[in-house]
């Protein structure tokens, strides 16, 4: 554990989607614990075919969120809920489904429409193949997102998961955890 006051009890509200660097959720929550940050996961219907729920209720000692009309007896917490208890709100592993969705106001699930709903900073970490990130629609996106203030935490060049080599790699867990301690601590303006 960590000691640092500015953090302790600040809550994190951590969106997963669907890429194949889902499997490096778990030890993102548990940095980001290690400063004694609550984290809220929500996850998109295809991150749940890399990782599950359960693993990061556990992970993250909290209810995690799927399905926007689910009615829980012990979790009463809706989108906006979350939305709104968000000190800051991090997308990671970020596919470029959600890129495009959030740079276009769509609002079709859980995790979109509590992102349009937040006034926290947004975080973004994107994962993908290469192609998929040199996409001048992706680059589009994210040039348009970071234009609007949200943040970017870019990926690495490396060999992906789907065996090609070039940027799309999700970057590395000290600097997601880095930038989010940064944000946090207002040592950062907005982009
Ligand atoms: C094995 C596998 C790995 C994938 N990895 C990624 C990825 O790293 N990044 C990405 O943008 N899409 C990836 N996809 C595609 C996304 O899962 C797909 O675009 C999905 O619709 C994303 O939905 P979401 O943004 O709601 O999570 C992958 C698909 C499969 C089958």
């Amino acid at each position: 554990m960590r000691d640092n006051e500015v953090l302790i009890g600040k809550t994190v509200v951590l969106g997963v989607t669907g890429s194949i660097a889902a499997w490096q959720v778990p030890e993102i929550i548990g940095r980001l614990r290690d400063f004694r940050l609550n984290v809220y996961c929500i996850m998109t219907k295809s991150a749940t075919e890399f990782i599950t729920p359960l693993t990061l209720q556990v992970s993250s000692q909290n209810p995690v969120g799927v399905d926007m009309f689910e009615r829980r007896k012990e979790w009463n917490i809706a989108h906006v809920a979350l939305a709104d208890i968000a000190d800051l709100f991090l997308i990671a592993p970020a596919t470029a489904n959600i890129i495009a969705k959030i740079a276009n106001g769509i609002a079709d699930d859980l995790l979109s429409t509590a992102v349009l709903a937040t006034r926290a900073p947004v975080v973004i970490a994107p994962a993908m193949n290469p192609n998929m990130y040199s996409n001048r629609v992706t680059q589009s996106n994210i040039n348009k997102l970071k234009e609007l203030g949200y943040h970017f935490i870019d990926p690495e060049y490396g060999k992906t998961a789907c065996d090609t080599e070039g940027v799309g790699r999700l970057a590395r867990i000290p600097v997601i955890i880095n930038k989010v301690v940064n944000l946090l601590e207002k040592k950062e303006e907005k982009e």
